[in-house]
């Protein structure tokens, strides 16, 4: 992947700095505050730069300190406006109440405009939005592997060797989606789409990597894991009526197919065995598993209405009908 287009001040000076070879980054700490989609991109690439890279920049970039010292920065305003739209849910368990909340907490849909409404080319627009995430999908929560004890370890690594394919390459997730975004005449190449997508999307990410490569995030790691679970199978199961209903690939359709049934284990197994296992060892880790899990939901609420917003799509709100028509 090449560096993609600057959205701002500190993307043109922070893209400028790396591209040039330079480690000298005191021009781009001299930006100053910056929010938005310039604030949301230059951290996505600072993370970036910890998965898979970039073609046109050194990867000694990695650590570099004053890199870090930016990194912090951003990260520390997105952590702050994550936590002010949030509020702890009081006296509920985790293991006892986590569906029930999901199900009051869950919001637009883009599942349900696909399924009913949209036409072709929203459909691809938004496998090419969605591809920032499922051509890295699970990288994220590898993260915190290391961070766990026993049983919330070998729960995590059970959930992970599912989407990692089970050992066999070509039933990984995100292959599985590269190859549907192939049939569907889509670039399939990581990253590829960066450029299109809305701050929404990049924070979406951002969130997940803020919550994976934080030890001391580990619980909201984990609780996002679980909302992310927890609300995949029925919207996979609305994608592939869509995806039918257009007339799509069946690599494409195969791979939401595959998460209508993968889902519905792995919203148990996030929440009862992984999520449980954490809170048996680290009970005072609940706040944070709750704050991961609302940002999961919260994160995906702004995404849904900005598309829907987008296209011009009524937004069906969340509820029991919505549920009853595909239950
Ligand atoms: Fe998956
Ligand atoms: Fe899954």
């Amino acid at each position: 992947m090449q560096i993609p287009q600057a959205r701002g001040p500190l993307t043109e000076a922070l893209f400028g700095a790396l591209r040039s070879g330079s480690d000298d980054f005191y021009p781009v700490l001299a930006v100053g505050p910056v929010e938005g989609e310039d604030a949301a991109l230059a951290l996505w690439v600072l993370y970036e730069l910890h998965y898979r890279g970039f073609d046109d920049v050194s990867d000694e970039m990695e650590w570099d300190p004053q890199l870090l010292r930016l990194r912090v920065a951003l990260e520390r305003d997105l952590e702050q406006r994550l936590r002010e739209r949030f509020t702890s849910p009081q006296g509920l368990s985790v293991v006892e109440d986590f569906f029930d909340w999901v199900a009051e907490h869950d919001g637009a849909s883009v599942a349900d405009h696909v399924q009913r409404a949209a036409d072709r080319d929203q459909v691809l627009e938004l496998l090419r939005v969605r591809s920032i995430y499922h051509l890295k999908e699970s990288d994220p929560v590898a993260w915190v592997v290391p961070r766990l004890g026993v049983r919330a370890k070998a729960a995590l690594t059970e959930l992970q060797y599912d989407e990692y394919g089970n050992g066999d390459p070509n039933r990984l997730h995100h292959h599985l989606y590269a190859r549907g975004l192939e049939a569907c005449g889509l670039e399939a190449a990581y990253g590829a789409h960066l450029d299109e997508v809305p701050l929404e999307v990049l924070e979406q990410n951002n969130a997940m990597s803020l919550f994976g490569l934080h030890r001391r995030l580990r619980g909201a790691a984990l609780g996002h894991l679980a909302a992310f679970e927890a609300t995949s199978s029925m919207p996979s199961r609305r994608m592939v009526q869509g995806l039918e209903r257009l007339g799509l690939p069946a690599e494409i359709v195969e791979y939401y197919a595959e998460h209508v049934e993968a889902d519905a284990v792995h919203e148990q197994l996030a929440v009862r065995a992984i999520c449980g296992a954490l809170l048996d060892e680290e009970p005072e880790l609940a706040d944070d598993v709750w704050f991961g899990a609302f940002t999961c939901l919260d994160l995906e609420d702004r995404f849904a209405r900005t598309m829907l917003d987008h296209w011009g799509a009524d937004r069906l709100g969340a509820g029991e009908d919505r549920r009853e028509e595909v239950a």
